[in-house]
């Protein structure tokens, strides 16, 4: 039995490290662990320009001491009055990364979003020619659409025009959560990759419902069947380059989760690399762990590997029940639970 794992220092591919307070409180756990992380611009107002991208990113740094060794990859919000020529450059400038589509009313801070992305074809077909990503929100908005089939219906009604109109266009479908999803981008071209949570490989949608309603699993897209949650965890260990780490970390005061209205969201940066591991492990696949961890991402974005590595060893250490104190408190995905595993500092 592997005891023991040292890879090469990681990247999370899809986080939320949010503003102010919430930022000073969490974004040293994300930089504990990950060495660039791409950040989620769906702030209020959402990061839709160089110059907000270039003062949230200095934020960022800001709330972590110098030594923290972290990049912050920024994004840019897409609206329907996106800007080809601004995106560009700015992409040019190296201050946006890539490009964040929430379809407009999808989730979390996407009132603001894109309301038919195909009207956007300046945008993409810019950039495509650029090589920059869009990193796509994957669900429909249609209130006719059962919630547990917004994803599989957006690959069918969108995903696959936009693949075909821009048939270059680096796609990363972030967080998938079905099989439908793990297939198609099994199936894609080699420019259209997915990342996948921690808690999409835990917890099927019974984790939701589990002796009453549990808000601290209540995360968009919502946690599916458990014949999804095998297929999307089949498809993370499988080592395939096309899927990659992605977090999704997105804190919520507890107050926000707890409530008759709780947001939807799940905080499991503090032991995000320890949570990936427990799947890897228990699927006897420790030898893909570094590839989706620290390579696929790096590849997929066409950005160089990280120098340096983290270790994480098996240990039984209890995850606390919050993050914060009386002011600002986050509950963590596994609170008061075990994990298994503990990433050595
Ligand atoms: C995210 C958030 O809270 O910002 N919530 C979530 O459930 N994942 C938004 C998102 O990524 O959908
Ligand atoms: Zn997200």
């Amino acid at each position: 039995m592997t005891d023991r794992i040292t890879i090469r220092r990681p990247d999370d591919w899809h986080v939320h490290l949010r503003d102010g307070a919430m930022l000073a409180l969490i974004a040293r756990h994300t930089a504990r662990q990950f060495a660039r992380a791409i950040i989620m611009p769906n702030l209020t107002p959402p990061v839709t320009t160089a110059e907000a991208a270039r003062a949230y990113r200095d934020r960022i740094l800001a709330a972590l001491p110098n030594d923290a060794g972290f990049t912050p990859l920024m994004t840019c919000y897409l609206t329907d009055q996106a800007d080809a020529d601004a995106i560009a450059a700015a992409h040019e400038e190296g201050v946006f990364t890539a490009c964040k589509l929430y379809p407009a009313h999808a989730t979390t801070n996407s009132a603001q979003g894109v309301t038919d992305i195909f009207a956007l074809a300046p945008v993409l077909e810019r950039m495509q020619a650029i090589g920059m990503p869009l990193l796509i929100h994957g669900e429909v908005t249609d209130k006719s659409i059962d919630i547990f089939d917004r994803e599989a219906v957006f690959i069918d009604r969108i995903l696959r025009r936009l693949v075909s109109d821009f048939p270059a266009l680096k796609i990363v479908l972030e967080h998938i959560t079905t099989a439908e999803a793990a297939q198609y981008v099994a199936e894609a071209p080699a420019n259209v990759a997915a990342t996948i949570t921690p808690q999409h490989l835990l917890i099927n949608r019974n984790a939701i419902f589990d002796g009453g309603i549990r808000p601290h699993a209540y995360c968009l897209p919502v946690a599916k069947r458990e014949t999804h949650r095998l297929a999307v965890r089949k498809a993370a260990v499988s080592g395939s380059p096309k899927f990659f780490l992605g977090t999704d970390s997105a804190p919520h005061v507890v107050e926000a989760k707890e409530s008759s209205c709780g947001c939807a969201g799940i905080f499991n940066a503090p032991f995000a690399l320890e949570s990936y591991l427990r799947a890897f492990d228990e699927d006897g696949a420790l030898q893909h762990f570094e590839a989706f961890t620290s390579e696929n991402g790096a590849r997929f974005y066409g950005l160089p590997l990280n120098e340096g590595t983290v270790t994480l060893e098996r240990v039984e250490i209890r995850v606390p029940d919050r993050i914060g104190d009386d002011a600002l408190s986050v509950v963590p995905f596994h609170a008061g639970e075990t994990i298994g595993w503990r990433m050595v500092d």
